[in-house]
């Protein structure tokens, strides 16, 4: 995590020299359950160490936000009335933040707000769902009493990708973003939206991301898409069970897929097909996590891999090549990361195995793309917490 106080020099320097108070989220892993979040079914992140740090002073104004993002250099300064917002893309997260927390009651108005993240853009990480709960934190403490609930934060931050950045995401990024606990991953079940903490410390592995480094950016991209199938077979397996109520794909049996397979198109079935398996192998992992069976974690992690690229359609080139390095290395489990579309593949390997393994990696990856994957050791860290 960033010191507060490379923070805080920016807050000063460029606003009226005086401090605020100072916020700060994480970004998230996930071991398994890759896109069933928005399809009612189970995840299983974790915060990392990495996030974002903002400083934040009411500045007396009705509505004016001057902002400053510190890695990019870049200052906006826009108002709340604004029915069209800032066009920086950074920018519209704290504007759309801002609305939706009024819409909880928060009577948001001016305020001067400084932010710099050390979570990797792009990763597949969730540096916006880092920005969206650290913003949401800050605007809760400063103007709501604290009043706003975690679970209204999560949505909060949720909302604001789906009204204002284009992402018709889930909940997982900013749920593991606000209740993210040190040391511990968590199951959500996204339907009823209770969760357990696990303790997760695997005995001789160690979790490592290997970001491929390409980009990935869910708006505008193929993620709505994905999401639109699954409501599509939804919609489908409803009309044949008029009687039944059928919300997302977690209400759906293999019986039910099975029905609707010739109607709905091959696409949508393979992919409904995957969510299916998914929902079942977050289960199985916890089973194998409790019975401390790593090895059999990982195998089910091959196959969301497996699945994603192949069933999904949420994988690259670069992405597969780093999965098969893995296999070729004996890592126990490999997959790609969050969203898909690039960013990073999470990587359960033996501790014995860890540097052959990275080495290997950055070999070959650089041989065939021109550079080598960069590599974060994952340290599961805290939620969203107010700093000083
Ligand atoms: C992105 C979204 C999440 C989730 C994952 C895929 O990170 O923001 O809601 O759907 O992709 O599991």
């Amino acid at each position: 995590m960033m010191e507060v106080d490379f923070v805080r020099s920016r807050f000063i320097k460029h606003f009226d020299g005086k401090t605020g108070n100072v916020y700060a989220s994480p970004g998230r892993i996930n071991l398994i359950g890759e896109h069933t979040d928005y399809n009612g079914g189970f995840v299983f992140p974790g915060a990392v160490d990495k996030g974002v740090m903002a400083e934040m002073r009411i500045n007396g104004t009705e509505d004016t936000v001057m902002a400053y993002a510190i890695d990019l250099k870049d200052r906006v300064d826009f108002k709340l009335s604004d029915p069209n917002g800032p066009r920086a893309s950074w920018a519209r997260y704290i504007y759309g933040i801002a609305l939706e927390m009024r819409k909880l009651g928060v009577p948001v108005k001016g305020f001067n707000i400084a932010f710099a993240g050390d979570v990797p853009l792009g990763a597949g990480m969730s540096s916006s769902a880092a920005m969206e709960s650290c913003f949401a934190f800050g605007l809760n403490d400063l103007f709501g009493d604290n009043k706003v609930s975690q679970w209204d934060m999560v949505l909060a931050g949720q909302a604001t990708e789906h009204n204002y950045c284009g992402v018709n995401c889930g909940i997982m990024d900013q749920f593991a973003s606000v209740f993210g606990k040190a040391g511990c991953l968590m199951r959500l079940d996204c339907r009823s939206r209770e969760f357990q903490y696990f303790p997760f410390k695997p005995d001789g592995y160690r979790l490592v991301l290997l970001d491929s480094v390409v980009k990935h950016q869910l708006s505008g991209s193929p993620y709505n898409d994905r999401r639109m199938s699954c409501e599509k077979v939804v919609k489908c397996v409803q009309a044949k069970h008029p009687e039944a109520k059928f919300e997302t794909l977690r209400d759906c049996t293999w019986e039910d897929l099975d029905e609707v397979k010739d109607e709905i198109g091959a696409d949508d079935y393979r992919r409904a097909k995957f969510v299916l398996g998914e929902k079942d192998r977050v289960l199985a992992v916890c089973d194998a996590l409790t019975e401390g069976d790593y090895e059999k974690v990982g195998e089910l992690m091959y196959q969301t891999h497996e699945g994603l690229s192949k069933d999904y359609e949420v994988s690259c080139e670069e992405l597969d090549f780093l999965n098969q390095i893995a296999k070729e290395n004996g890592v126990t489990g490999s997959r790609i990361m969050g969203g898909g579309f690039g960013g990073c593949t999470i990587n359960l390997v033996r501790n014995d195995l860890y540097r052959k393994f990275i080495e290997d990696a950055k070999k070959r990856f650089n041989e065939k793309y021109g550079h080598e994957p960069k590599v974060y050791d994952v340290v599961i860290g805290d939620g969203s917490r107010k700093i000083c």
